[in-house]
């Protein structure tokens, strides 16, 4: 039985991360099927991915600790790329990606989360990075991203004290977007995916690209990054149409992706 699941609806498509039994969580199993699952997605069709968890208790509840705790330094720092690995492919996959996420985010749950672009979570769910009280760092980049999505000084005080939070705090800090109830979010996440998938997936990805490759960067660089992608979407087939659209005051477009 494959760990994640993969399912095309139109122009998106819902990833599920499928471990039941342990909540979700993140062994080398689930690592690698999440792997080869973003690695088979069609982006010439597929314009937008939503990843949650499977049940109605647990996004993922970390990495497996089980499998962790015979781990050697050596062992532990390759256990940690390869997360890291596949949750840099999520960060930088050409699409937008859409965590919802339906209860238990904690260590790498959080971070698999945090890879996303976009986060919405039900109002069941918890935050949180546990990992010194189980006498590691988070390792699945959860000390960077943390840190670069909500205050530095909140970031250290989750981290430091492994003190879980919930929906509602999470969007305080600015986590996540928004809360729904439990029944709520997969619709919500759906239809968000939706409408990204409506407009044109060039410029979208442009966008992508421009916002995390910009943000690594100064501001005078970050801007050539800009202007350059700005530059690349003109005389597309989807800048030709989006434009024709609205100077013909015509309310379908067809955008193609080229
Ligand atoms: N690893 C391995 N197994 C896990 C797991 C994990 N992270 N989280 C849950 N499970 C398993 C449990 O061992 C249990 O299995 P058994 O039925 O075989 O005993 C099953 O899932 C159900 O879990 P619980 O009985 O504990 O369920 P609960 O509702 O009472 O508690 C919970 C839920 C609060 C999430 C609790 O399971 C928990 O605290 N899990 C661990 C959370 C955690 O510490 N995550 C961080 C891991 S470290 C990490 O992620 C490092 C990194 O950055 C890479």
């Amino acid at each position: 039985m494959p760990t994640v699941l993969y399912e095309v609806k139109g122009n998106y498509a819902v990833m599920t991360i499928s471990r039941p039994k342990a909540l979700n969580a993140l062994n080398s199993e689930v690592l690698n099927d999440l792997n080869a699952a973003l690695d088979a997605i069609d982006f010439s069709t597929v314009w937008a991915l939503v990843i949650t968890g499977d049940g109605a208790k647990s996004f993922v509840a970390g990495a497996d600790i089980a499998e962790m705790s015979t781990l050697t330094p050596e062992e532990g720092e390759a256990f940690g790329k390869k997360g890291n690995d596949v949750f840099r492919k999520i960060e930088t996959l050409p699409i937008p990606v859409i965590a919802a996420v339906n209860g238990f985010a904690l260590g790498g749950g959080n971070e698999l989360a945090m890879s996303c672009d976009i986060r919405l979570c039900s109002d069941n769910a918890l935050f949180g990075q546990p990992e010194v009280g189980l006498g590691i760092t988070p390792g699945f980049g959860g000390t960077q991203r943390l840190a670069r999505l909500v205050p530095k000084g909140i970031a250290k005080e989750l981290i430091y004290s492994a003190k879980n939070i919930k929906a509602d705090e999470a969007k305080a800090i600015g986590l996540v977007n928004a809360v729904y109830a439990q029944e709520e979010l997969l619709p919500a996440a759906e239809k968000l995916a939706a409408k990204i998938a409506k407009q044109a997936p060039i410029a979208v990805r442009a966008c992508k690209k421009a916002i995390n490759e910009g943000l690594d960067v100064d501001m005078d660089k970050a801007i050539v990054i800009e202007e350059k992608l700005f530059g690349s979407c003109f005389k597309t087939h989807d800048q030709i149409e989006g434009m024709d659209a609205f100077l013909t005051k015509r309310k379908e477009k067809n955008f193609i992706n080229a």
